[in-house]
């Protein structure tokens, strides 16, 4: 019996990846990981020409398996839809390959109804309705820990019609749900907070896609919520930590995605928010908060862009250190970044920029202009810098030896998007120190021989 997706040879089934990029292919057979992602190598390297197999072979790999995954991109359309064609197009190859009964199963994030919509093809295409059933399994994995994401998930969605596919999805997860994993010796270790065996939930196709979509819409709205907040805290003078504490260990509410910073990015949030607007119109409800949810999120660079100014007054010719390229800290990844929406738009303003990003540097090169300079650590970014943006929250950034920045930059500014920073500390160490939803702190001053605290700066 042969399974057809990504981590699941971890948990000892036989897996055929397909893709059709025979770069990317060829990278995998050699042991290359295209992506920035924790564990990863480890475990290509383990099950590698193994458990593993990869192939251009989509026929062959339908016929071998009993369980087809669709993981194939759903890019926005310019009207903020999912664009399914990759979908459709793949169902109707596997359509072709049926030769027994096969669960094919949408990993990809799509919108409610395509459960519905691959069924129609494959049938359209002559597959017999009793080969094949079509389920939904929602991955709700973060880029930078997917594997611990996958492995020790707080729950496993399956949106199956049909007891049958039920069966063949849990079957799949059992490892995970009889926890049996866990025993190994060879289990990759468990993140924090694990839930151990996590909950399987067996929905219909329709609600397990629509949680995907809704879970996403759902922590965006978090970011967004928190951000607005922040604004607020930055008015009147108070702290958003403070806030967050205060909020989030209410357990109705709970304290993740509550970090206010520059907004969010990546390849999910922006696109899943647009297609979730896009979807819920089509049928016939305008979930206007999803509008205020992406407006809040764009609100939040220009504020940033705000506060740069505010501190630098003019920005034409100023040397800026940049801490940070990826959309956000453990991964390589720049889609959506605000982080490279920011830099961007300070080229554009005539800064000069020297950027220090531990994995994304490379990927930044391509979008970025020429005249950026990419350097090898923080304190090279820093070095000479009028001011210091923190924009990823990368875990080094937030150990950073402080005397030796302040040492680098050319006045010791630093205006952190990510608020990895405690304000009268950066005051203590010497610096201007500007972050979001607290007071910004200006360095200790001494007055007749006293130490006096730091001075803070209401509005910023
Ligand atoms: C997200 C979902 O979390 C995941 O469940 C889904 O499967 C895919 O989309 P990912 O895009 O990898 O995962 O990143 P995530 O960790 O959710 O962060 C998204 C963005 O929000 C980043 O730009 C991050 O910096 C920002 N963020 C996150 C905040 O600004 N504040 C927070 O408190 C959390």
């Amino acid at each position: 019996m042969r399974w057809w997706v990504r981590v699941t040879w971890d948990l000892g089934h036989d897996v055929i990846l397909v893709d059709n990029d025979q770069a990317k292919l060829n990278a995998l057979k050699t042991g290359d990981v295209p992506i920035h992602e924790k564990f990863l190598p480890e475990l290509l390297l383990r099950h590698r020409d193994r458990k593993l197999t990869f192939s251009d072979d989509l026929n062959h790999a339908v016929r071998a398996s009993k369980a087809i995954f669709i993981a194939v991109g759903t890019p926005p359309t310019e009207q903020g839809e999912a664009d399914l064609s990759y979908v459709e197009s793949v169902a109707r190859s596997i359509s072709g390959a049926i030769n027994g009964y096969k669960v094919i199963i949408e990993k990809s994030t799509v919108p409610v109804y395509t459960s519905d919509w691959v069924r129609k093809i494959i049938l359209r295409n002559a597959a017999a309705p009793d080969s094949f059933d079509v389920a939904s399994n929602p991955e709700f994995l973060r880029e930078g820990t997917a594997v611990t994401d996958f492995l020790y998930p707080d729950r496993i969605v399956v949106g199956a019609d049909s007891g049958r596919s039920a069966s063949v999805l849990s079957q799949i997860y059992a490892p995970l749900t009889d926890g049996s994993y866990y025993q190994r010796n060879d289990a990759i270790p468990a993140p924090d907070r694990a839930h151990i065996p996590p909950q399987l939930i067996v929905t219909s196709a329709k609600s397990a896609e629509l949680i995907k979509h809704a879970s996403n819409a759902f922590l965006a709205m978090k970011i967004s919520f928190i951000n607005a907040v922040a604004s607020i805290c930055e008015s009147v003078g108070a702290n958003v930590q403070q806030v967050c504490q205060g909020i989030g260990t209410d357990s109705r509410i709970g304290p993740r995605f509550l970090n206010p910073g520059i907004g969010y990015g990546g390849s999910c949030f922006p696109k899943d928010l647009m297609a979730f607007r896009a979807v819920a119109r089509e049928c016939g409800y305008e979930f206007r908060l999803l509008d205020e949810v992406m407006r809040i999120n764009e609100e939040q660079r220009q504020r940033f862009l705000r506060k740069v100014r505010t501190a630098l007054w003019t920005l034409r010719g100023k040397r800026l250190g940049v801490l940070g390229l990826a959309f956000k800290g453990g991964t390589d990844d720049i889609r959506e970044s605000p982080a490279i929406l920011l830099v961007q738009a300070l080229l554009q303003e005539g800064c000069q920029i020297a950027a220090y990003d531990p994995a994304a540097a490379e990927r930044s090169r391509a979008v970025l202009n020429s005249s950026m300079e990419f350097v090898n650590s923080p304190y090279e970014a820093a070095n000479g810098a009028d001011a210091l943006l923190i924009l990823t929250e990368w875990e080094e950034f937030a150990a950073l030896d402080l005397d030796r920045l302040h040492k680098q930059l050319k006045y010791p500014i630093v205006i952190d998007g990510r608020n990895l920073y405690d304000p009268d500390v950066m005051a203590g160490h010497g610096f201007t120190y500007y972050s979001i939803g607290r007071e910004a702190a200006m360095p200790l001053t001494t007055v007749n021989g006293a130490v006096t605290p730091a001075r803070k700066i209401r509005k910023s």
